[in-house]
């Protein structure tokens, strides 16, 4: 089945795409799950249908670097549940999120982008790009307007996370790509945190979405994976010459496969994280040794009606601070007992992290000051676990915090 619905059916769900999008099961002997293309290369029939392939005179496979048919399968899926034309698979989100700028920019562009970014994807703007002679600018973009007073001739890209990692802000996706469009900019915007299940940047005006699908697209821990989603023409080109020719960042089929093995529960998984997310960002905000949570489902979240207008539902991922600071941090985490201390998220296992020294430690201490990182933020991915045992973990560890025997726990 394509997945399309005849026409006078009613469109297909979130879930029966995921599951079934592009894939025709007697188009394989009838396997229901679609096999797995490993092969790294492909025979021509004869010299002239090898180069009709080269010269692009006819469809077909070349070498997986160029596409493969597992491959194929999954950015059709994925494209289909983000809105968009088409899509890249890459080997990790940094595979993509480079694959796409390397083609985008060239020197002398500005690039624009929010405050607060993942750590490696602030490496690069701030540590890679400049050095061939792209300027990045860092301007908080959850406050619209700031963009519009930003915005040169020379700005030729757009890019933020929403909500970003690791303190949770929000950015108004239709305001930020109106003003960016009125510019001539591209925007891309990063969706690793809401998942297409919760939020299409696409459909609220963004040009491209890029995804660490190592995240919740993949789902358990087990791959490191990414994508590019946007129109074809702009994703043709980042094929051939951002992820063929710089950086090389190709996904395994088998990744492929698990990452599609994945997508089949990404509705019920998504449910589930936000469960557990919404009841342990009430657990933190009413404990007394927390002093801040940043959820975006909670009333007194600064974005909550943002966050209803462009979510679904407010995600798996919590930030939050102790009364006591990094110290306290230090403790609670080694008091958990069932949560494990780890980097990444959207796994079933809930994890926890400390961005200043963890994922957010390319920023340097004056850079997290001034982009909103705090010393003592602990950031949560909440897990598929029964809410009930993350409860008392959490409890545990949140009563111990204030204590400093805890440490040795
Ligand atoms: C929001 C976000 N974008 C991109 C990445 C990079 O993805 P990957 O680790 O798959 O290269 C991460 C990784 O943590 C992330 O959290």
């Amino acid at each position: 089945m394509s997945g399309k619905p005849s026409q006078d059916s009613a469109p297909l769900g979130f879930a029966t795409r995921a599951i079934h999008h592009g894939y025709d099961p007697s188009s394989a002997d009838g396997a229901l799950t679609p096999p797995v293309h490993l092969s790294s290369t492909y025979t021509f029939e004869t010299a002239e249908d090898g180069m009709a392939l080269f010269a692009g005179e006819r469809p077909g496979y070349i070498y997986t670097r160029l596409g493969n048919p597992t491959l194929d399968l999954l950015e059709r899926r994925l494209a289909e549940l983000e809105g968009g034309e088409a899509a890249l698979a890459t080997a990790s989100g940094m595979g993509a999120i480079t694959s796409a700028i390397w083609t985008l920019v060239a020197p002398g562009d500005e690039i624009i982008v929010d405050k607060t970014l993942y750590g490696c994807t602030f490496a690069f703007f701030r540590h890679a790009l400049t050095r061939f002679g792209v300027s990045v600018r860092h301007i908080d973009l959850s406050r619209p307007e700031a963009l519009a007073d930003a915005l040169s001739p020379a700005a030729r890209l757009v890019y933020f996370e929403t909500p970003a990692n690791p303190n949770m802000r929000l950015v108004d996706i239709e305001a930020v790509t109106a003003i960016a469009r009125s510019a001539g900019a591209t925007t891309i915007v990063d969706n690793t945190y809401a998942s297409p299940y919760l939020q299409r940047p696409l459909a609220l005006g963004a040009d491209l979405v890029v995804h660490s699908a190592t995240k919740y697209l993949g789902g358990h821990g087990d791959l490191m994976a990414g994508a590019v989603i946007g129109r074809r023409e702009t994703l043709d080109r980042i094929r051939l010459f951002g992820l063929k020719d710089v950086t090389g960042a190709v996904m395994s089929p088998l990744d492929a496969h698990l990452i599609m093995r994945g997508l089949k529960t990404l509705e019920l998984r998504m449910e589930r994280h936000c469960d557990n997310a919404e009841a342990l960002a009430r657990l933190l905000d009413d404990h007394p040794a927390v002093e801040s949570v940043y959820y975006p489902g909670l009333a007194s979240f600064p974005q909550h009606d943002l966050a209803r207008r462009q979510m679904q539902r407010f995600g798996g991922m919590i930030a939050f601070e102790l009364d006591g600071g990094r110290d306290a941090g230090v403790r609670f985490m080694n008091a958990l007992r069932l949560v494990h201390r780890a980097v990444s998220l959207g796994d079933a296992e809930t994890l926890v992290q400390h961005p200043a020294t963890m994922t957010h430690s390319t920023y340097t201490a004056e850079e997290r000051a001034e982009f909103g990182i705090s010393d003592g933020l602990i950031r949560l991915s909440a897990g598929l676990e029964t809410l009930a045992d993350l409860q008392e973990d959490i409890t545990g560890a949140l009563d111990a915090s204030g204590d400093g025997l805890a440490i040795a726990a």
